[in-house]
């Protein structure tokens, strides 16, 4: 392959991997650096048999580390790479803290070199358990800085720090999105995120496992809007940070019936504990992103969960009844090493 302009760090996960196949349709080179930690080399997989091919490198790389010498020039820069579900990051606090630190700062550096713009996959957690409702980009957060949720929340906030500090300091052109929670298909079952988990449970007719009394709200934003809001903001002229997400709050017990009634199934409703520092409401304030990028959700709940179930009916049984089969971070689940698919 020439020159990769676009790197794309993550992008065998769940939101880069389709990141990548609308970069590659727009007729962008593209290269991922990934460590297969929770990302699977199988959703980049149909990229072999695509005309875009020659178009698409990717490398088994852990961002964290110092990043190989041997990166073509950069043109464009998404980091992606961290593990985005509790159960993941809470497994392995240390690696998820350096992903988002080290990690932001070898893109940030990669980006110096280069030339580069670098784009930050934030979160909606870095507000924390919100006091303001809804949360709009001037809200600074309610985070617990020694809690099992902090390598995640504290490391993204610190990632967005560095993110400003190169752009003051060094002038870099830098980006900053917080993404509230996106779903869609290749979210993994048995990851232990709440769309991913419930669909997998009602298509095995077990309970759905509810947190709390499901009183909790939580704003899901179909993963082709996700994506649509990260290329406009790459392309746009402002720093952010930007929200991204559906501002249509739901509560998680309706989530968990729509979930039954578009699947058919006849599972129950199990309630557990609700874990430490769980947010009790989510919902994005994103007339910044309406006012800046023009952009929107254009997918409702119910068509986004159609297309996420038809996704997994279609999974291999042994796929989708296998909740351990992507539970261990840092153990590669993909024999892929360096190499072009
Ligand atoms: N999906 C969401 O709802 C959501 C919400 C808020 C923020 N985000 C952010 O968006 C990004 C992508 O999320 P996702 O849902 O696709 O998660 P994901 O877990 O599906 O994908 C993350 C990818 O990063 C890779 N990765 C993790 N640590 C790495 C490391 N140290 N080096 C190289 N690769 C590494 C994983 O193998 C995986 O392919 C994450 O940064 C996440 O924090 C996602």
């Amino acid at each position: 392959m020439t020159a990769p302009l676009v790197l794309v760090t993550g992008g065998a996960g769940f939101l880069g991997s389709h990141l990548c196949d609308r970069l590659l349709a727009r007729g962008d080179a593209v290269l991922v650096l990934d460590d297969f930690s929770t990302g699977d080399a199988s959703h980049l997989a149909h990229l072999a048999a695509s005309p875009h091919r020659d178009r698409f490198t990717l490398r088994q790389h852990d961002i964290a580390q110092p990043w190989p010498a041997d990166l073509p020039p950069l043109r464009r820069i998404y980091n992606l790479a961290c593990p985005a579900s509790p159960a993941h990051y809470q497994r392995h606090p240390v690696q998820t803290t350096l992903t988002s630190t080290l990690g932001m700062w070898h893109a940030l550096e990669a980006a110096r070199r280069d030339g580069a713009r670098v784009l930050q996959a934030s979160t909606s957690e870095v507000y924390g358990d919100p006091e303001e409702h809804p949360q709009a980009e001037s809200y600074r957060g309610h985070v617990n800085p020694i809690g099992p949720r902090a390598c995640y929340d504290e490391g993204k906030r610190v990632a967005e720090t560095l993110c400003m500090a190169w752009h003051r300091e060094h002038g870099s052109e830098v980006r900053i999105v917080r993404l509230f929670n996106s779903y869609g298909p290749r979210l993994r079952p048995g990851d232990g995120r709440v769309v991913s988990n419930f669909i997998v449970q009602a298509l095995r007719g077990e309970p759905l496992t509810v947190y709390g009394d499901g009183s909790q709200t939580r704003s899901f934003c179909y993963v082709d809007d996700t994506v649509d809001g990260l290329l406009r903001m790459m392309d746009s002229a402002i720093e952010g940070p930007i929200n991204l997400g559906n501002p249509v709050e739901h509560t998680v017990l309706e989530l968990a019936e729509l979930v039954l009634r578009l699947t058919g199934s006849r599972s129950a409703i199990e309630r557990r504990p609700l874990p430490p520092d769980d947010p009790k409401r989510r919902r994005p304030d994103i007339s910044r992103a309406g006012h800046h990028l023009q952009w929107s959700p254009r997918v409702s709940l119910e068509d986004g969960l159609r297309e996420t179930i038809a996704y997994f009916r279609q999974m291999p049984a042994a796929d989708a009844g296998s909740a351990q089969r992507f539970s261990t971070m840092n153990e590669p689940i993909a024999s892929t090493s360096s190499g072009v698919l």
